[in-house]
């Protein structure tokens, strides 16, 4: 082996205001592996992380709770550090952006760049709320969407239709903080002049610091040319302050990937490992960071370009990776696919999701799909079926009849050779990301040490006057290439592996994969690992449901979620209308025939309505309120006169109406007192 590496891996930042799913852990998954395989390989890999613990989101969402963004933060760091070490990802480090170091980190880095000439201000026009005296951001406007007319949108993008827009092109905006309507007014806002790095970045991503497709991206990004970054948010925001403008705020993408520092330097407080050796300009040590594709353009345009103009080195690649999809979808809370790491861990192993993932990860950012069956399907022939049996077809002869004791030769040494040489090959996979070739690879070798042990038959040799000796080795063999085999996948799989070195009586290092384990005492065979049953899956899937309170922990994270009755909003009173106005409005009871969720919108159930006379469909924002199920059969009113409205899910051929504030405070439902469909309600 050449000489030893040091390397710092990290993984993107949670947003510190949701829980982790299991599309989160595609990516903790998938590095963790690769630190384990290079700590395997004898090299140095720190893995450090954090929660993301800035920004609008958590501010509005610890607003909603009642509580202060601190104890937000603080709750929630606690639940994914225990769901990530459930799922054995061994961080080195787990820290938070809320850190004395990550101040530090974001104050001494904006100097930087500001004395050498990095940041511009500029004046722009901002929302403001002339009655609470303060700049609202996107998200503390509601109003009606430009696009589709649905009322009650954030200011930066429609929940129904899924146009984005700027918070000044809302119809109707009022300020979520005071009723008022915002105005427009300066403000000065502060510049990341990103187009200073435009050769460095040019050069840099031709270097292959990136994977092709990302390049590709880039290019298109280079093609539109470089914007200046606005780095700067006005109060109210939660996040540090910028140290020359009292009342401005760092935006979170500033300080966000300085945490893999902070978290760093955290660890290299309370170890003997030196910050500079991985972070000066200078540094020969790796640094890789694990991301999803959507934020790629902040790792591979802005953050380089921010440790270039701080005098820091830079990444030496950036790893993408795909999302994942549920059967094929995209995570569905209402088909019970949007699946919490916890409710996860309720039900299954770790290590099965661990095993899977790893079957499907490639280097690419192609998305990667958990197929419930095939899941259930492929652990169970692969880990149970395949490696594990063959430890359990062999190590109940040792234990019994020879008294736990490995026999002194094996008898096929150029089979076990074959396998140890593979290992290479199967390293080479885990080091470029190849997981699924890894895993592929590794059960090819599995199947090869079934079929020795098929062969050879020492259940019958057993039988056999005067085989002894045969039986001893035929199974020393079978766990030697058990043992070859488990050290393949302990990156994967690291509690299994540490129970068959418990068996084993050793410890799985690569470094010691020619040297076979003969002659010597092993202990008694416990099963490893055993079979999913199907109504595990079920119970999962059923428990994913139920938890519908789920809060998406992106930055799309609504403000109106199961928080009883309290609401931010108190809407002034529109525009006066006439009583003819008024009576040209058809109000009708409706018979909900049938409800459904809408794929890809979170608060949307469509209703099929029977008017007597006619057939509705209907589109309505409630699905935060009502199970689709509860509401067939049961009656409501509906507008029935309003025009189609074209959307993007379709076209919506009148209203409900509804009473409450929102969220899970929502009423629709008629009573059903004789009252019948397609009479009009005065
Ligand atoms: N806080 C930012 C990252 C800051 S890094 C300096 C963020 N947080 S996140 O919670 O939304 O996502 C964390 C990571 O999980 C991201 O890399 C994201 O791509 C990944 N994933 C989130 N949902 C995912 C899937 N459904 N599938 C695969 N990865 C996903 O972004
Ligand atoms: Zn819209």
């Amino acid at each position: 082996m050449t000489s030893k590496r040091h390397i710092l891996v990290t993984s993107a930042l949670p947003y510190a205001n949701g829980p982790i799913h299991l599309g989160h852990l595609v990516e903790y998954i998938q590095t963790d592996i690769w630190a384990r395989f290079q700590r395997l390989r004898g090299n140095d890999c720190y893995y450090v992380c954090a929660d993301d613990a800035h920004g609008t989101p958590i501010m509005l969402r610890a607003r909603l709770d009642g509580i202060s963004p601190e104890t937000l933060i603080e709750a929630t760091r606690k639940e994914h550090e225990a769901d990530f070490a459930d799922f054995e990802i061994g961080f080195n480090n787990y820290y938070t952006t809320h850190s004395d170091e990550n101040r530090e980190f974001a104050s001494s880095i904006y100097l930087k760049l500001r004395d050498a000439g990095h940041i511009a201000t500029r004046t722009i026009k901002q929302a403001y709320d002339p009655k609470a005296n303060m700049f609202l951001p996107d998200r503390f406007i509601k109003g009606t969407c430009p696009k589709c007319g649905a009322t009650d949108q954030y200011g930066d993008n429609c929940e129904v239709c899924g146009a984005t827009y700027d918070p000044t092109e809302l119809i109707n905006p009022v300020s979520v903080v005071s009723g008022a309507t915002p105005i427009e007014k300066d403000s000065q806002q502060y510049f990341f002049k990103l187009s200073d790095f435009t050769d460095m970045l040019k050069q840099w991503l031709d270097a292959g610091h990136v994977q092709t497709e990302t390049a590709h991206k880039l290019n298109e990004w280079f093609e539109e040319g470089l914007q200046d970054w606005d780095i700067s948010r006005n109060a109210p925001y939660w996040g540090f302050e910028i140290p020359d403008a009292p009342g401005k705020y760092f935006y979170v993408w500033l300080d966000a990937p300085m945490g893999y520092m902070a978290s760093f330097k955290n660890l290299c407080a309370r170890s003997d490992i030196h910050f500079d050796d991985y972070w000066a300009a200078d540094s020969k040590y790796e640094l890789y960071h694990f991301i999803g594709k959507d934020i790629a353009r902040f790792h591979t345009l802005f953050w380089p370009a921010v440790l270039e103009g701080a005098g820091y080195r830079k990444p030496t690649a950036v790893f993408c990776h795909g999302f994942l999809t549920v059967n094929g979808q995209k995570m569905s809370k209402s088909r019970g696919t949007f699946i919490r790491a916890r409710t996860y861990l309720d039900n299954l192993n770790p290590e099965y999701l661990r095993y899977y993932y790893a079957a499907k990860l490639a280097a690419g950012v192609d998305d990667i799909d958990l197929n419930l069956d095939d899941f259930m399907q492929r652990v169970n022939a692969d880990l149970v079926g395949k490696v594990v049996n063959i430890a359990s077809r062999c190590a109940g002869f040792i234990n019994k009849k020879f008294a736990n004791q490995l026999a002194d030769q094996l008898p096929e040494p150029d089979l076990y050779q074959d396998m140890v040489n593979v290992g290479e090959q199967i390293a080479d996979y885990f080091e470029h990301r190849e997981y699924n070739k890894a895993v592929r690879e590794i059960m090819a070798q599995a199947d090869k040490a079934n079929v020795y042990i098929d062969n050879q038959k020492p259940w019958a040799l057993a039988k056999q006057p005067d085989t002894e000796a045969e039986v001893q080795q035929v199974c020393t063999q079978g766990l030697n290439m058990f043992r070859l085999l488990m050290t393949y996948l302990k990156p994967i799989l690291p509690v299994t592996a540490e129970r068959a070195e418990a068996f084993l009586n050793t410890r799985l290092s690569w470094a010691d994969l020619s040297q076979p384990l003969l002659d010597q005492p092993i202990n008694k065979f416990k099963p490893l690992l055993t079979r999913i049953e199907k109504n595990q899956i079920e119970a999962m899937t059923h428990d994913a449901a139920e938890t519908t309170g789920n809060r998406e922990p992106t930055e799309k994270t609504t403000a109106q979620t199961k928080t009883g009755s309290r609401t931010l909003t108190t809407e002034p009173v529109a525009e006066e209308i006439s009583f003819d106005d008024f009576a040209k409005i058809d109000l009708r009871i409706a018979r909900i025939v049938k409800a459904e969720p809408v794929e890809g919108a979170d608060r949307l159930l469509q209703l099929t309505l029977d008017i007597g006379s006619e057939t509705r469909h209907v589109f309505a924002g409630i699905k935060s309120a009502y199970k689709a199920e509860d509401l067939q059969g049961k009656l409501t009113v509906m507008v029935a006169n309003l025009a189609p409205r074209k959307m993007r899910f379709g076209v919506s051929e009148g209203m409900v109406l509804a009473a409450g504030s929102g969220g899970n405070d929502l009423f629709i439902l008629h009573p059903d007192d004789g009252a019948t469909a397609g009479m009009k309600v005065k």
